[in-house]
């Protein structure tokens, strides 16, 4: 059976005093979390120690990174190598954020070497994709994605496939408040799992995890898990707040 998952994605927000209150407040309200359910928290680099050492009094809730340097190390100043994340006690990284690819330019090449850092580090692999406003207008959303996907993570052989996550994040949902309903996010997870089932066996497909991310809440979070192929969400701006992320990771173990 593959994982159902809650991530939460803090993006550039919260200082170290109001990261260390928001765990605190996550753990206060925690749900028993059954080997099939698992959290995540991914706050920004300065916060991961500090997290890391309050995730360990929580079972199944795990430490994620949002991003990681695509080569090993070097004269790269300002950024963060994916062995110094492993040493920071991170489990996953988020690679290929709609964000990260639109400001700061990450292309499906440089994408495809960051899952490679985070994967021969040990570490395993949120992989984002998701298509514009424009793609989806013009219906041509699922070959948008399925380039995003090929691109990104078919370099990799089956043994390490089964330490990705693939998150679908359609960019006009992100923190639009305009969610994809639950029938636009089914159809795209199981074209997403099809394609993986064509490259790879159909077992490493059905055992993937594939999240929903974009403007998911306590509201709307139960209707969308309950879909045959949405194993889970990948939460931005409802994982600032303790209440409406656990209302969420309530949906998730309920579903
Ligand atoms: P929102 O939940 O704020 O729409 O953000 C989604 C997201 O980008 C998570 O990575």
């Amino acid at each position: 059976m593959r994982k159902k998952i809650v991530a939460g994605n803090w993006k550039m927000n919260l200082d170290l005093n109001e990261g260390a209150e928001l765990v605190n407040e996550i753990f206060k309200g925690l749900p028993e979390l059954s080997e099939s359910r698992m959290v995540l928290i991914a706050p920004p680099y300065l916060h991961l120690t500090q997290t890391a050492a309050q995730l360990t009094a929580m079972d199944n809730v795990y430490l994620g990174a949002q991003n990681c340097h695509h080569e090993a190390s070097g004269a790269y100043t300002g950024e963060v190598a994916a062995s110094m994340l492993k040493s920071a006690e991170v489990a996953y990284v988020i690679i290929g954020h709609s964000e990260r690819r639109e400001y700061f330019k990450e292309d499906n090449a440089m994408l495809a070497k960051k899952v490679n850092q985070a994967l021969s580090n040990d570490m395993q692999v949120i992989f984002c994709c998701g298509e514009p406003l424009e793609i989806r207008d013009a219906g041509t959303q699922n070959s948008y994605v399925e380039k995003q996907i090929k691109e990104g993570i078919f370099h990799l052989g089956e043994s390490q496939l089964k330490n990705v996550v693939i998150a679908y994040e359609p960019i006009w949902a992100i923190g639009t408040g305009r969610t994809a309903t639950s029938a636009q996010a089914q159809d795209m997870h199981a074209h997403i799992r099809s394609v993986i089932a064509a490259k790879y066996e159909q077992d490493a497909a059905n055992k993937m995890s594939i999240l929903y991310g974009g403007s998911c809440k306590p509201s709307n979070a139960a209707e969308l898990f309950e879909c045959a192929d949405v194993d889970g969400g990948l939460i931005g701006g409802a994982a600032l707040k303790a209440a409406d992320f656990l209302g969420i990771i309530e949906a998730m173990v309920n579903a």
